[in-house]
C-alpha cells in the first residue's frame, strides 16, 4: 500500500496562527532548525489512483495542491480522492469536508457516534446536504471486541480494521469527558497481497493489551506524538489542557508512548504524526529529537510517502 503524509502536525497546526511558543516563535524567526508542518491528514492508496483520505483538515486546499498524485487527471471535475475516513469528530480532522463540498457526493467512513456529532455538534453531514450530500458508510464497531472490519471499493486489496481507542470525543460532543467506543479509533489497514500491515492512530490516549496486540502487529506505525509532556502546554504557557485531559498519551516519561514503542518487535517502522507544536521534537536540533533518532523512531512531515 501506498501512503502520503498529507499533513503531520495536530490542531493548530507549525506554527499555529496565533501561538508565540518557543518552537512556533523559533519557525517564524529562523532561530531554529525546524520545518511547518499543516494539520493531521494522510491518504492511502492500493494502486496509487485512487486514494481514501483519512481525516480531512482544515489545511486540505494546501495539501491537494502539494501532492500530485490527489489531483484531478481523468475528467473535467476530478481528484484523487475516491473516499474519506474519519477517525474521529475533531475539527482538526472533519473540517476539510467544507473545502470537498464541490466534489460531493463523498462516501465517508465514521462510526455512529462520529456521525452523531457530525450531524448535532459540528452538523458538517447536514450542512452539506445542500451540495449533494455525504453518503455515511458506517463503521459499526462490535459490542464484544470493539472492532470493525471492512473494505473500501476505492482501495482493492486492502483490509481496514477500525479499533476502538481510548481518547477523548470534541468539546461540541455530549460525551466530552466520557467517551464510549467509536469515539475515536485506530485502523489497522493490511495489504492483503503484500502481506504487509500498517496502524495508523493520531489519537491514542490510552494502551491496553489488546491495543498493543495490534500494534505489534503491524509493519509500520505510524501513532500519536502530540505531546512530549504530558502538562507541555501549561509548561509553555499557552493552555491549560494536559494530554490526559485531551485524549493523548504523552510520549516522555514511564508508561509513555515512547517505552510503548520500544517494546515492539525490532523491524517495526515507527513513526510519529499528528504532533503539537509546543513539542521539543519539531526542533530537528533539540535533545528530544535525538533521543528519537537513537530509537529509531521517525517524525513524519508533509510530503512524506511511505510504502508498506
Ligand atoms: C485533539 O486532537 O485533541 C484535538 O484536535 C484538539 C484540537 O481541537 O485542536
Ligand atoms: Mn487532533
Ligand atoms: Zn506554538
Amino acid at each position: 500500500m501506498h501512503v502520503l503524509v498529507l499533513g503531520a502536525a495536530a490542531g493548530g497546526g507549525f506554527p499555529q496562527w496565533n501561538c508565540n511558543c518557543s518552537l512556533c516563535h523559533g519557525l517564524r524567526t529562523g532561530s531554529i532548525a525546524a520545518t511547518s508542518r499543516t494539520q493531521s491528514s494522510i491518504a492511502i492508496s492500493s494502486d496509487g489512483e485512487r486514494w481514501l483520505l483519512c481525516n480531512a483538515s482544515p489545511d486540505i486546499r494546501a495539501q491537494l495542491a502539494a501532492n500530485a498524485e490527489l489531483h484531478p487527471r481523468r475528467i473535467p471535475r476530478d481528484s484523487g480522492i475516491s473516499g474519506v475516513l474519519l477517525v474521529d469528530a475533531q475539527i482538526d480532522h472533519a473540517t476539510g469536508l467544507l473545502s470537498l463540498r464541490e466534489g460531493c457526493p463523498f462516501d465517508v467512513w465514521c462510526t455512529p457516534n462520529v456521525h452523531q456529532d457530525l450531524s448535532s455538534g459540528f452538523p458538517l453531514f447536514t450542512m452539506l446536504e445542500h451540495w449533494g450530500g455525504l453518503n455515511w458508510r458506517p463503521i459499526a464497531i462490535d459490542e464484544a471486541h470493539h472492532e470493525a472490519e471492512f473494505e473500501v471499493p476505492a482501495c482493492p486489496g486492502l483490509t481496514f480494521t477500525a479499533v476502538a481507542l481510548t481518547s477523548n470525543a470534541p468539546p461540541y460532543s455530549p460525551r466530552r469527558g466520557a467517551p464510549t467506543p467509536g469515539d475515536n479509533i485506530g485502523l489497522l489497514v493490511e495489504d492483503r497481497a503484500r502481506g504487509t500491515r500498517l496502524f495508523y492512530a493520531p489519537g491514542l490516549g490510552r494502551l491496553d493489551d489488546r491495543v498493543r496486540g495490534f500494534l505489534g502487529r503491524a509493519d509500520c506505525v505510524l501513532v500519536d506524538g502530540t505531546l512530549w509532556h504530558d502538562d507541555e502546554l501549561i509548561r509553555a504557557g499557552v493552555g491549560k489542557a494536559t494530554g490526559t485531559d485531551m485524549g493523548h498519551l504523552a510520549l516522555a516519561g514511564r508508561g509513555g508512548l515512547l517505552e510503548e514503542l520500544g517494546a515492539l518487535p525490532l523491524a517495526t517502522r515507527r513513526v510519529l504524526i499528528h504532533i503539537n507544536n509546543t513539542n521539543p521534537i519539531l526542533d530537528d536540533g533539540s535533545a528530544e529529537r535525538a533521543s528519537l533518532e537513537e530509537a529509531g523512531i521517525e517524525v513524519a512531515f508533509d510530503g512524506m510517502r511511505l510504502e508498506i
